[in-house]
C-alpha cells in the first residue's frame, strides 16, 4: 500500500502540486557517486488515479508517522532571520547567522506555529538550513565524499532495514524565493524487501540500507518517482528513513533555503 498522501485543507493549486517520472535510471556524472540513481525523465502530470491520491489532512493512523504530508506555514517567511538568509552567498555564512538571536527565536515561532497542524510525540531535533543552487536534479550531497547521492533512504536513526516504519519523520519548510520538490519513490522499506524476496533476493542485510536502495533499482527500475512542490512559506513531512527520495530545485534561478527538522510528527485531527 502507497503511503498516504495528504494536503492541508488551504493549500493552493493541489491538482498542480505532483508530477510523475516512469521509473529511474542510474546517473554517470563525475558530481554523482558511482551507481547513483536519478529519476528517469521526463516528468509528466499524473494521470488522474494518481491525482486522486492527494487525500485531505487527516491521521492516516493513530501515532503514525508513515505518511507525506504537505501543508502551509505563511508566517515564517516575513521575518528579519529570513530577509537576512536570502543576503547569503555561502554556506560560511549560512552558519554564521544560526548563532543569533534572530535564527532562536525565528525556531520558536516554527515550533509554535508547526504544532497548530501536526503532534509531536518527543522532542524536535534541529538538523539546520540547507543551501542549495539552483537547477539541481537531486541535491543531498554526501559530506565525506563531495558527491550527490541521488535517490537514497536516509539513516539518522539508525535502525535496521526491519524497523524502519518506528524512525522518525522529517520536517522541511521552504524558506527560499523559488519552489523546490521532494522526489520520492510511494514504496515503503518494507515493501521493498517484499518485492526483493518476490525476485529471490532473501540475503537481506538488516543494516545496509543503501545496498537495498541500490538493489532495489537494479531490479524495480520502473517504480516511477513522483516529484512533489513545495513553494516558499510551505513545508513537507515524509519519512526519509523509510521511503527513497531526494530534494530537487530544478527550473529555480536562485538559491534554495530550507529548514530541515526531525521528531515523531503525526497529523492532528481536524486541523487548519
Ligand atoms: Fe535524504
Amino acid at each position: 500500500m502507497p503511503l498516504p498522501l495528504l494536503a492541508a485543507n488551504d493549500l493552493p493549486d493541489l491538482a498542480g502540486r505532483i508530477a510523475i517520472a516512469p521509473g529511474c535510471r542510474i546517473v554517470y556524472d563525475p558530481e554523482y557517486e558511482e551507481g547513483a540513481a536519478v529519476p528517469l525523465d521526463p516528468f509528466a502530470l499524473p494521470d488522474q488515479t494518481c491525482a486522486a491520491e492527494f487525500g485531505p489532512w487527516r491521521s492516516p493512523a493513530p501515532h503514525s508517522v508513515n505518511f507525506i504530508g504537505l501543508f502551509p506555514l505563511p508566517n515564517v517567511l516575513d521575518c528579519s532571520f529570513r530577509s537576512a538568509l536570502l543576503q547569503v552567498s555561502t554556506y560560511k555564512e549560512v552558519m554564521a547567522i544560526l548563532d543569533t538571536p534572530e535564527f532562536h527565536s525565528f525556531c520558536n515561532n516554527v515550533t509554535r506555529t508547526l504544532t497548530t497542524v501536526l503532534n509531536v510525540d518527543g522532542p524536535i531535533e534541529l538538523k539546520g538550513i540547507s543551501m542549495k543552487a539552483p537547477g539541481m536534479s537531486t541535491v543531498t550531497v554526501d559530506n565525506s565524499s563531495g558527491l550527490r547521492v541521488g535517490l537514497h533512504l536516509d539513516s539518522n536513526d539508525r535502525k535496521s532495514v526491519y524497523e524502519r516504519d518506528q524512525c522518525r519523520n522529517r520536517l522541511s519548510i521552504n524558506l527560499g524565493l523559488g519552489s523546490r520538490y521532494l522526489l520520492f519513490q510511494n514504496l515503503t522499506v518494507g515493501e521493498i524487501i517484499d518485492l526483493l524476496g518476490k525476485k529471490g533476493m532473501r540475503d537481506i542485510h538488516p543494516q545496509i540500507c543503501s545496498g537495498i536502495a541500490r538493489l532495489f533499482r537494479a531490479t524495480a527500475p520502473e517504480v516511477p518517482v513522483l516529484r512533489l512542490r513545495i513553494d516558499p512559506g510551505e513545508a513537507y513531512v515524509a519519512p526519509t528513513e523509510n521511503i527513497i527520495h531526494d530534494a530537487s530545485t530544478i527550473g529555480s534561478t536562485q538559491n534554495d533555503f530550507s529548514l530541515s527538522l526531525l521528531g515523531n510528527f503525526t497529523i492532528k485531527d481536524r486541523a487548519n
